[in-house]
């Protein structure tokens, strides 16, 4: 089968504005990424990495160069469209795991459906199958207080999977959690991509996170240094 590419940047830069001159973000920055590949973004402090992220994820604009996804053109996309599209289309995973605290696990999945005009029915059915995925289908009556930091973050995972997005977008999504919960998540990400084919591009510091993934790309200075994918290991 041919591989299918979700997302192509070429030449992108992303140029910030500081008080000594302009910080070059993202310098010159080009790849493709698959269908079901699960790619970790790596690189110091600074290298770039969630700049890249909110460019991929729709949610910022690059300075200069290419992005394409799904073979659409992003520069082109109406406003409309283009937040139709990361609405619809893209997950989003972030630190602080932003579920509301008055609600449970279960309907902290399914509001953002009820919203999108599914009726309660559907978006319950929806959020159910998305918390079983992530192993928490037995703790959806319980508020974020009661569950563990990284039993948050899967409900948040599972908030982020339940619209079945086709790019799972996640920035340093264990930097909160202790090593053993780090492990329970990024354990989700591995079966999601795994056995359900989800394509994830996660920002990581850890290079112990790095044995959960498909592909590395590493940043410095918003430059790729190396991007390597797994075949028997990443030599
Ligand atoms: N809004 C902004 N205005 C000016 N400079 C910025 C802004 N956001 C980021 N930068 C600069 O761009 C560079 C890349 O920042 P970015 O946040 O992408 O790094 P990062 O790799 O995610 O770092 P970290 O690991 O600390 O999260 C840094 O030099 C940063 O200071
Ligand atoms: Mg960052």
């Amino acid at each position: 089968m041919k591989e299918k590419i979700l997302i192509r940047i070429k030449n992108l830069e992303r140029h910030y504005k500081s008080g000594e001159g302009i910080v070059r973000a993202l310098d010159n920055v080009s790849f493709e990424i698959k269908k079901g590949e699960f790619v970790a973004v790596m690189g110091a402090s600074g290298s770039g990495k969630t700049t890249m992220l909110r460019i991929l994820g729709l949610m910022d604009f690059p300075t200069k160069g290419e992005y394409s996804v799904q073979g659409l053109n992003v520069e082109e996309l109406p406003e409309e469209e283009r937040t139709y599209y990361r609405l619809t289309q893209l997950g989003y995973v972030f630190q602080d795991y932003a579920l509301m605290n008055e609600m449970s696990a279960l309907e902290n999945v399914y509001v953002l459906s009820l919203m999108e005009g599914k009726s309660k029915k559907e978006a319950i059915a929806t959020a159910k199958e998305a918390l079983n995925k992530v192993g928490l289908g037995d703790k959806g009556n319980r508020i974020p207080d009661e569950l563990s930091g990284g039993e948050k973050q899967r409900v948040a995972v599972a908030r982020a999977i339940a619209k079945k997005p086709m790019i799972l977008f996640a920035d340093e999504p264990c930097a909160n959690l202790d090593t053993h919960t780090s492990e329970q998540v990024l354990e989700v990400f591995k079966i999601l991509n795994e056995k359900f084919g989800q394509t994830i591009v996660m920002v990581t510091h850890e290079p112990w996170h790095t044995k959960y993934v498909s592909r590395i790309i590493n940043l410095k200075d918003g430059k790729i240094v190396s991007d390597k994918r797994r075949r028997n290991g990443f030599n």
